[in-house]
């Protein structure tokens, strides 16, 4: 079924942190309409638990947030997207609390700070500012509120985009992104957004792996989408395992934040034995790999299903008053974390690489932008330091904004774009093959493709991913586009890209490790994987 023809300004696909930040930004002079697929504060922005990075203490400088950030990203992030972040945190943040955010204020014993700062992995300083232990939801749903509030935008929920449309240039070639089609999920229409200017700000990836952090809507869309349609990835191999989510039959993808080590929390093996000083001197506070490979190594070696997070050493007020989102979880499933260590496992958390783009948000395509997890800007190198992400949200959310405010007035309209055609398509007959592709991708991709790879296993995928995609290719041609079609496309040509990366990576580097290469390459100087769709190599770079 062929829909209705959406005319914008801005099409902004995706409203996490970076999409509201663009969209809010944007609307005083641009019409905006904003897609998500689902309820419109459902994405990882919804669940973040830590905080966001800002120096915000006089104990702390801009030098060292950038030092820790390099040092975590292990030689590989951008020093001058580092800077530009961190330089620009102290601004977000400012805006957020404009906005009526509520974080977590200062105790008696922090100074003169207004807000109370935590401590997460890789940093040296206090400087995470949060809203207890559920950041993400104060942010998300104030965000809500005030893109609900804003006449200019337009919300389109339930709208699931499917692909790029760029316009058709006199030579023929492929031009500027001019929108996209959208499936409206609960008519199963197909609708037309025409914009003169289109933002991705879709989120990750992690869906691809059996377990993951992660809310379901973060299956790449945005980074396939903009691979079909001519932009570079980069760095896809760096996909973070957070080293913590609970260990338990009823907890789907609940995280136990990095929070609670930075406040004390222990790791222990089942007989109690405190094992991450054995692995690094900074203990439970070393960045994300170097913890998450330490759990992954312990588990294999003693051949057990998960290992403890202990914080009950603390008195229980300061637990639940500062976790008390985490508390009361645990507390629903029977464990009480005032007295009793915590079930962990690692997960598939966030994923490092992306859609590339400059520090305006700019991709290879023009009128396309990307920000947030869905792109590549050079910041967290081969591992992000943890709540550095929502911080790269805000920061290129704004850039975004600001830079496509300046370009509109030059723009021309979208031309005339077809709409969708289903004239050759029947309904599926066979939807099962949609269900046991999907979890067969996501195993394979967790056993050969996780947090310890080798050559043998990255072959081995390469070989299964090949075969899936030929037939969700086969299929997408034949049946009626639905949801999870969709996404298992979109998930494939992910899971091929990040196989192709981490094939290309001869060496082991932040979050990428390989038996086969195990150390960093001593003599080559650090360098960012990059893939090129084929065909689109003259386009994309003229
Ligand atoms: P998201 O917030 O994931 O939003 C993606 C949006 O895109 C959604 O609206 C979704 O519906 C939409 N979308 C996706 N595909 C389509 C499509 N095809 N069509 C239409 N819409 C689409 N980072 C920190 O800095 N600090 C933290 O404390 C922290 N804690 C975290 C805890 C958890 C449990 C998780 C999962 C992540 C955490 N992170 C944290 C990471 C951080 O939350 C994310 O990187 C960040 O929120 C991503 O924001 P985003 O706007 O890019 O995408
Ligand atoms: C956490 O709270 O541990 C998540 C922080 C992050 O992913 O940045």
């Amino acid at each position: 079924m062929s829909g209705s023809v959406v005319d914008c300004d801005v099409l902004v696909i995706g409203s996490g942190a970076g999409g509201l930040t663009a969209a809010l930004q944007l609307a005083p002079g641009a019409r905006v309409a904003l897609l998500s697929k689902g309820e419109l504060a459902e994405g990882s922005t919804l669940y973040a638990q830590g905080g966001i990075a800002a120096v915000l203490d006089t104990a702390d400088s801009t030098e060292f947030h950038i030092n820790d950030t390099l040092i975590a990203g292990d030689d590989l992030c951008d020093p001058s997207v580092v800077r530009f972040v961190v330089e620009n945190a102290k601004e977000a943040i400012g805006k957020l609390i404009g906005y009526g955010v509520e974080f977590t204020r200062a105790e008696a014993t922090d100074g003169n700070q207004a807000y109370h700062l935590t401590r997460e992995g890789g940093h040296s300083r206090r400087r995470i500012i949060h809203a207890a232990d559920a950041t993400g939801r104060e942010v998300e749903t104030t965000l809500e509120k005030r893109v609900r509030e804003t006449p200019n935008v337009s919300i389109f929920d339930y709208h699931l985009a499917i692909d790029l449309l760029r316009e058709k240039r006199e030579d023929g070639r492929p031009g500027r992104c001019v929108g996209a089609y959208a499936l409206d999920r609960r008519s199963g229409a197909v609708t037309l957004f025409r914009a003169r200017v289109v933002v991705l700000a879709t989120g990750g990836a992690s869906k691809v792996y059996l377990y993951s952090s992660n809310p379901d809507a973060c299956t790449g869309d945005g980074i396939a989408m903009a691979w079909r349609a001519g932009c570079r990835v980069a760095n896809l191999e760096f996909m973070q395992f957070h080293p913590t989510c609970l260990y338990h039959p009823q907890a789907k993808s609940f995280l136990i934040s990095e929070a609670v080590r930075g406040e004390g929390g222990r790791l222990l093996l089942p007989n109690g034995e405190r094992f991450m000083p054995r692995f690094d001197s900074r203990a439970e506070l070393a960045p994300r790999d170097v913890v998450a490979r330490a759990i992954d190594h312990e588990m294999k070696r003693l051949g057990i299903e998960c290992v403890h997070l202990d914080i009950s050493h603390q008195p229980a007020a300061f637990i639940t008053a500062h976790f008390p989102t985490i508390h009361a979880k645990c507390l629903e499933l029977g464990i009480d974390i005032t007295r009793q260590p915590m079930p962990v496992v690692p997960a598939a958390h966030y994923t490092c690489g992306g859609v590339m783009i400059d520090k305006r948000g700019r991709t290879d395509v023009p009128g396309l932008y990307a920000i947030g997890e869905v792109s590549f800007t050079g910041l967290h190198g081969a591992n992000r330091m943890a709540s550095n992400s929502l911080l790269e949200c805000l920061v290129y959310g704004a850039a975004a904004a600001a830079d496509i405010k300046e370009c509109l007035p030059g723009l021309a309209p979208p031309p005339e774009l077809p709409a969708w055609d289903e004239s050759w398509v029947t309904d599926s007959d066979d939807e099962v093959v949609v269900a046991h592709n999907w979890d067969e991708l996501r195993r394979f991709m967790w056993d050969y493709v996780g947090i310890v790879r080798s050559t043998k296993r990255l072959e081995r995928a390469r070989h299964r991913v090949d075969m899936l995609r030929s037939e969700i290719a086969d299929y997408y041609g034949k049946f009626r586009v639905n949801n999870d079609l969709l996404e298992l496309r979109n998930l494939a040509l992910v899971a091929e890209l990040i196989i192709r990366s981490a094939m290309a990576r001869r060496e082991s580097r932040g979050l990428h490790y390989t038996i086969d290469y195990p150390h960093a390459d001593p003599v080559a100087a650090p360098q960012n994987t990059i893939l090129v769709p084929e065909g689109f190599r003259l386009a994309a770079f003229e």
